[in-house]
């Protein structure tokens, strides 16, 4: 009862505070279930970025991790974007780095650069495109690139080179620590058990893994996927946050989550009491220095350009 109510004190200051500060609160599909009910929009990267781009208020709260909310940032520089937990990052962004994309720049100067929007200004800015697993095939697809370099995960880049096999991809060795770690007999087991239920797949998982999948997409599409569908029972191949607007929105469905160890420790930082907290004290707000940010937002534009 007193927990109840001190979440509804919480949320009644969060609705207070938004209108007094001007501020949109936006939440990946990954956060947990409270902080995804009170935001304005819950979405995959690609329609958070493009939200956070087209904003009018002067405040943009990002309930995510921290490439995201600065990725927001370059694409809104004249807001305030604050992300509630500063130590919410993302391993995978964390395995690139600007110098290092440079040597393989150098190694390959044909190549096109595609860069996946979970990595850092820095390395965004040594990019010609940035993509995310939703627009990825047809981005490249409207690159009209012989060869590209895509950084930093292996897994969708592997299966973008899948979907346009006339493209040379040199691959990063980089991965997504969640979805990387399921292994293919566990997928197989799992659709043995529930053998009426269609397993959607996120493509950060192997290609071991994505061969078992019914439909491959991002966490947006999966969701949306499974809630045109006629189909009943779905094995859900992402990270469990996407479960909660499944649930809601499909109370006649069943979902099983495809492993136990699809959750990613970064996304449940963020809490209601984050939330607040960021809102009364402004902090953390993200800023990226302008010449990285030219750079950045020039490939990130171009995906907003070429995702049309
Ligand atoms: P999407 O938001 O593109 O589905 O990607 C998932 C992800 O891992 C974000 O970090
Ligand atoms: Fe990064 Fe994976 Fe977490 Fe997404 S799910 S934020 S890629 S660690």
């Amino acid at each position: 009862m007193n927990a109840d109510l001190n979440k509804q004190t919480m949320i009644d200051e969060i609705n207070r505070m938004r209108i007094e500060k001007d501020a949109v609160i936006v939440a990946h599909t990954y956060q947990i279930g409270e902080v995804q009910d009170i935001a304005d929009l819950v979405g995959d990267s690609f329609a958070l970025a493009k939200f956070c781009a087209a904003q009018e208020k002067s405040m943009i709260v990002f309930c995510g991790v921290d490439f995201m909310a600065e990725s927001a940032k370059i694409l809104a520089p004249d807001k305030t974007v604050l992300l509630p937990e500063r130590q919410a990052g993302c391993p995978m962004a964390q395995m690139v780095n600007a110098e290092g994309l440079r040597k393989l720049k150098a190694k390959h100067p044909d190549a096109m650069v595609v860069t996946y929007i979970n990595s850092s200004a820095e390395v965004k800015a040594e990019s010609d495109v940035i993509v995310t697993s939703s627009n990825a095939v047809k981005v490249v697809r409207a690159l009209n690139a012989k060869k590209i370099i895509f950084a930093p995960d292996k897994n969708l880049g592997a299966y973008v080179a899948k979907q346009i096999p006339e493209v040379e991809v040199i691959l990063w060795d980089g991965f997504c620590p969640t979805h990387h770690r399921i292994k293919p007999d566990e997928v197989a087991k799992v659709k043995e058990v529930h053998p009426d239920a269609l397993l959607l797949i996120h493509p950060e998982c192997t290609p071991e893994v994505l061969q078992y999948a019914d439909f491959v997409g991002s966490t947006k599409e999966i969701i949306e996927y499974a809630t045109k569908s006629d189909h009943k029972k779905f094995i859900i191949g992402t990270e469990m946050g996407v479960l909660h607007p499944l649930m809601r929105d499909n109370p006649d469905k069943t979902f099983y989550l495809m492993a136990p160890g699809l959750v990613c420790p970064n996304m449940k930082k963020t809490t209601l009491e984050s939330v607040l907290r960021c809102l009364q004290t402004g902090y953390y707000e993200m800023n990226v220095p302008e010449d990285v940010a030219a750079k950045a937002r020039k490939a990130l534009d171009r995906m907003l350009e070429l995702s049309k």
